[in-house]
C-alpha cells in the first residue's frame, strides 16, 4: 500500500516528533502496529500554529466486537488523552445493512451492543461524539449529497470493485463515511484539521475523501493506519467479526478465552518438545505472541524477553499460551467491567444536534 497508494511509513523522525507532544510513545507506535500515515507532518505543523485537530474513527456494527477492533479504539483513546482533542465516532449501521446479509433489526441489535464496547474503551464523554448514521441522518444527509455529487459511478466501481448487481445503497455509502471528516468544520464554521486512525482496509474510502474535501473547501484529512491483527488460526489478513468462533471477543468469559487460545491459536512452536528445545519457536507467526505484541503486553522488556526465550527454545508453546491467556483475560475482565456500566452512559456520548 505504501508503494501503490502513496501511504507514508512512520519513520524514526516522525516518532520523535510525536514524542515531543505525547512525552511517551504508545507501544503500538514503537512496535509498528500503527505503521503508516498520510499528512501527519502537516497535521502537527497546523497544531504548532494553534490549529488543533479533531479525531474521527468508526465502527460498522454487524457482529460482536473482537480484539482487532478494540486495538484501534484503545490507540485512539490514547491519542485523545495525549492531545486532549475531540473524537467523532461514527457507527455505520446503514453501511452494514446494505453490505451484509443481515436484517435491519439484527444490525440495530449489533449497534446497541457495539456502542457499549466503544464506551468501555474509556473515551472522555465530554470530548467524544457518537454519530449513528440512521439516527443522525438529518444532520449527515445534506453534507453527504455534496460529497456524492463529486463521485462518479465509474470511480466508485473501480474503488470498491462494484458491478451491475451491487445495490445502489452501497454505491452511495462512501459519501456517508466521508461526512464526519468535515462535519466539525461545518458545525463550528471554521476549517478544523482531521486525523483518522483506521485499519488499512478503510483506505479506499479515505482516498476518495481526500480527493473530494478540497473541492468542497475543506482540508484533506490526515490519517494514521494500522495493520491487521492475525486471526486466531494464523492466516494472513483481516480477522472478520462474522467469523466470531475463531476470534477472541470482548464478551468472552475467561473459560472461552482459555479454550480459544489453547485449542485454536496458531503456534510457532515445534512439533515435539525435543525439537522445540533444540530449534526454538517462531514468534513472528505465533498468534499468542502476536496478540501480546499487538495489544496485551505493555512492557517492552517483558515482550523482548518472551521473544528471546521463545526463539531459543527455553520458553515452550504451552507456557507462552498460558501467559497470553492470563494477560488477555486480565485485560478483558477490566473491559467487561466498564462495558457493564456503559448502557446508561450512551446518551452522554450521542452527538447533540
Ligand atoms: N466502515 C468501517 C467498518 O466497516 C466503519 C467506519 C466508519 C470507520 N467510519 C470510520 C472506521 C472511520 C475507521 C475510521 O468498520
Amino acid at each position: 500500500m505504501i508503494k501503490e497508494f502513496g501511504l507514508e511509513k512512520i519513520d524514526e523522525s516522525l516518532l520523535n516528533r510525536i514524542k515531543e507532544y505525547t512525552k511517551d510513545l504508545h507501544p503500538m507506535l514503537t512496535r509498528k502496529i500503527f505503521f503508516a500515515h498520510r499528512d501527519l507532518k502537516w497535521l502537527f505543523d497546523e497544531y504548532d500554529k494553534g490549529n488543533k485537530f479533531f479525531i474521527y474513527t468508526g465502527c460498522g456494527p454487524s457482529g460482536p466486537i473482537h480484539i482487532g477492533h478494540i486495538l484501534v479504539w484503545y490507540f485512539t483513546k490514547w491519542l485523545q488523552d495525549k492531545f486532549d482533542v475531540d473524537v467523532y465516532f461514527q457507527f455505520t449501521d446503514d453501511e452494514k445493512f446494505m453490505y451484509k446479509n443481515l436484517s435491519y433489526d439484527e444490525i440495530q441489535k449489533w449497534l446497541n451492543e457495539n456502542l457499549l464496547d466503544v464506551i468501555a474503551v474509556g473515551f472522555n464523554p465530554k470530548r467524544t461524539h457518537f454519530i449513528i448514521d440512521t439516527k443522525h441522518a438529518g444532520l449527515l444527509y445534506p453534507k453527504a449529497i455534496k460529497v456524492a455529487k463529486k463521485i462518479t459511478f465509474s470511480t466508485i466501481k473501480s474503488s470498491f470493485g462494484f458491478n451491475d448487481s451491487t445495490n445502489i445503497g452501497s454505491i452511495f455509502f462512501t459519501s456517508m463515511q466521508t461526512v464526519p471528516s468535515f462535519l466539525p468544520s461545518v458545525l463550528k464554521k471554521k476549517n478544523i484539521p482531521c486525523l483518522i486512525p483506521h485499519a488499512v482496509d478503510q483506505d479506499p474510502h479515505f482516498r476518495l475523501t481526500r480527493d473530494i474535501l478540497p473541492k468542497l473547501g475543506y482540508y484533506k484529512p490526515a490519517s494514521i493506519q494500522c495493520s491487521f491483527l492475525p486471526p486466531l488460526t494464523g492466516n494472513e489478513g483481516k480477522m472478520s467479526s462474522s467469523e466470531a468462533v475463531k476470534g477472541i471477543l470482548t464478551t468472552d468469559t475467561p473459560q472461552e478465552i482459555k479454550k480459544k487460545i489453547n485449542k485454536y491459536a496458531f503456534s510457532g512452536g515445534q512439533a515435539t518438545l525435543e525439537e522445540h528445545r533444540k530449534k526454538g519457536g517462531n514468534p513472528d507467526v505465533d498468534v499468542p505472541f502476536q496478540y501480546l505484541k499487538f495489544l496485551f503486553e505493555e512492557s517492552d522488556e517483558k515482550l523482548n524477553q518472551l521473544e528471546q526465550d521463545y526463539k531459543s527454545g527455553k520458553l515452550l508453546t504451552g507456557e507462552l499460551k498460558k501467559y497470553a491467556i492470563e494477560k488477555i483475560t486480565e485485560f478483558m475482565l477490566e473491559h467487561q467491567k466498564r462495558r457493564e456500566s456503559a448502557k446508561q452512559k450512551i446518551p452522554d456520548f450521542l452527538l447533540k444536534c
